[in-house]
């Protein structure tokens, strides 16, 4: 691939050349995690701003990239498969196609990449998104035959900001567009400290580094102002977010169970408030009202200056962590109304002995402790969780303990995860590895019994009346219509007439589905 839509030189005065054909076209295909679908959006959003179009398919592409996901092996060969299948469809009918990796598997694996699949151009690491555009310029005009950049870049954390709302549409003729999508994400962080021993995402994402509050609600007010109502907070533990940049708040203990290590989280004395926004104490809860001031998490305290957004509904955010969830974030859901009814927190294990061995840094008592303090604070939540099978060493002992945790919180939904040995994560090398079958077996009786209790739970939501946000068309049947209750649950609905992406519309459940609630707004509103 060398020259293909070339020339792309910078005039002398400073301007773009025009190119001498029409702009390339780039197709994205995204694997894994939220924070993969953000990056993947922020790098289309920044080619899109740059003159690129967005291919309908890759079929039709100029540039494919793959955004990659290192959590469990099956994710790395799955997208590995891809590549290998879109090599052979574009170097036979159109060699000139730029075929590049970005993200978790080509941080984890480097040249590494293109020295297994040599048609590959591109394997950009995940602080380097914001290259991307450069990187393509290059190999496009043919200067650059092949570039890996995986290298650590400070500040990266603050370059995933823009966002693809319109897609590809253009301006109407009064200069406005109508958003394609009423809910946004908003990466607040970067990075992991928490070394659990059987994740790989410290090594792809580095160390934690958060953004500044002011930084990330000019960008939330800015989605506000084009139309988003409800968005979600997203990072790998945002339960940590701003403890490295501000160090620890006066006040504010580090949420972790006596005789717990710590895990990876280690405090800086020496970096404490240096920024004052932070402010010790942040707001005051009410229940603290007249008594000793009550201090918040730096977390905390960028939720209630999200919350202040004035048009924005809803906000979300995930995942928290167990070891960070403390008091003053339940105090936050008992006093944001914007913050709404739903909480992805991920356990992993109900077993307390498999926790230690994989430095969740809590007991299951503590996570249990933090769903009846939440469903004290809203009833109505909604709980998600993330579960790993077959950790290394874990017993049928420990798996009952892991589905009589499962019964004990009646999850609304859980993710149930095979565990996958990571190159280079300590549990890898472990004694008694689970054999595969019986990490099978262990996945399908718990799925049974997620899937029962969820099913009870969404079941409980038929003939009530609910609030959901309308995102727009079903993509499964696009005369329908979804929305999402505050508590995370997906509704589909009959339009009964003039219920429009971005309107907040109370239905009346008819029906449950698997993991799906059907809707009536007529019921409600005739
Ligand atoms: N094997 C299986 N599941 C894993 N996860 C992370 N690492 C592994 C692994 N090595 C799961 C955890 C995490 C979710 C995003 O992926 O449950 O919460």
């Amino acid at each position: 691939m060398a020259g293909a839509f070339g020339p792309f030189q910078d005039r002398a005065d400073g301007l773009i050349c025009h190119y001498s054909r029409p702009m390339p076209s780039v197709y994205i295909k995204t694997y894994g995690c939220q924070m993969n679908e953000r990056d993947s959006e922020a790098v289309a959003a920044q080619l899109v701003a740059k003159g690129y179009t967005l291919a309908p398919s890759e079929a039709v592409a100029d540039v494919i990239l793959l955004n990659t996901c290192s959590v469990r092996d099956f994710a790395e060969q799955k997208a590995l498969n891809k590549m290998v299948n879109v090599i052979a469809e574009t170097r036979r009918n159109r060699p000139e196609t730029v075929l590049g990796f970005m993200g978790c598997m080509a941080q984890n694996r480097g040249q590494e990449l293109i020295d297994r699949l040599p048609d590959v151009d591109l394997v950009l690491g995940t602080q380097k998104f914001h290259r991307a555009a450069d990187y393509l310029d290059e190999l496009l005009a043919g200067r650059r035959e092949k570039i890996v950049d995986v290298a650590a870049e400070q500040g990266s954390e603050a370059t995933i900001r823009e966002h693809l709302l319109y897609g590809n549409a253009a301006k109407n003729g009064d200069g406005r567009r109508l958003p394609l999508q009423v809910t946004a994400f908003v990466s607040i962080m970067q990075g992991c400290n928490q070394y659990c021993t059987f994740c790989i995402v410290p090594y792809t994402r580095g160390e934690e580094r958060s953004r500044s509050i002011p930084d990330i609600v000019a960008e939330c007010r800015q989605l506000v102002s084009q139309g988003v109502k409800e968005i979600t907070l997203l990072g790998q533990i945002v339960t940590s977010y701003g403890k490295r940049r501000f160090g620890v708040v006066a006040g504010v203990p580090p949420a972790v169970e006596p005789g717990v290590p710590p895990g990876g989280w280690t405090p800086n004395s020496s970096n404490r408030l240096e920024i004052s926004y932070i402010v010790p104490g942040g707001k005051m809860p009410p229940s603290t009202a007249g008594g000793t001031p009550a201090a918040t998490s730096p977390f905390v305290q960028l939720l209630d200056a999200v919350h202040e957004i004035e048009g924005l509904e809803r906000i979300r955010f995930t995942s928290p962590h167990p070891k960070g969830y403390g008091d003053d974030l339940i105090e936050a859901y008992a006093r944001l109304p914007k913050l709404v009814e739903s909480a992805h927190l991920p356990v992993q294990s109900g077993s307390d002995r498999v926790l230690k061995l994989m430095h969740r840094g809590y007991t299951r008592a503590r996570y249990v402790g933090i769903i009846d303090k939440l469903r004290r604070a809203r009833p109505e939540i909604g709980i998600s969780t993330d579960i790993i099978v077959g950790f290394p060493g874990e017993t049928e002992d420990d798996f009952q303990r892991t589905l009589s945790l499962a019964r004990e919180i009646e999850f609304d939904q859980a993710y149930i995860f095979k565990y996958s040995q990571r190159r280079d994560t300590p549990a890898a090398e472990m004694p008694d590895q689970v054999p595969q079958k019986i990490r099978e077996e262990r996945n399908q009786r718990l799925l049974d019994v997620i899937n029962k209790i969820a099913g009870r739970r969404y079941g409980a939501f038929m003939g009530r009346q609910t609030q959901i946000l309308v995102e727009g068309p079903s993509k499964k049947n696009p005369a329908r219509m979804t929305g999402r209750t505050r508590c995370n649950k997906i509704v589909v609905f009959d339009p009964a007439g003039g219920e429009n992406r971005g309107q907040l519309i109370d239905v009346k459940i008819t029906r449950a589905g698997s993991f799906t609630l059907y809707g009536d707004p007529a019921i409600v509103s005739p």
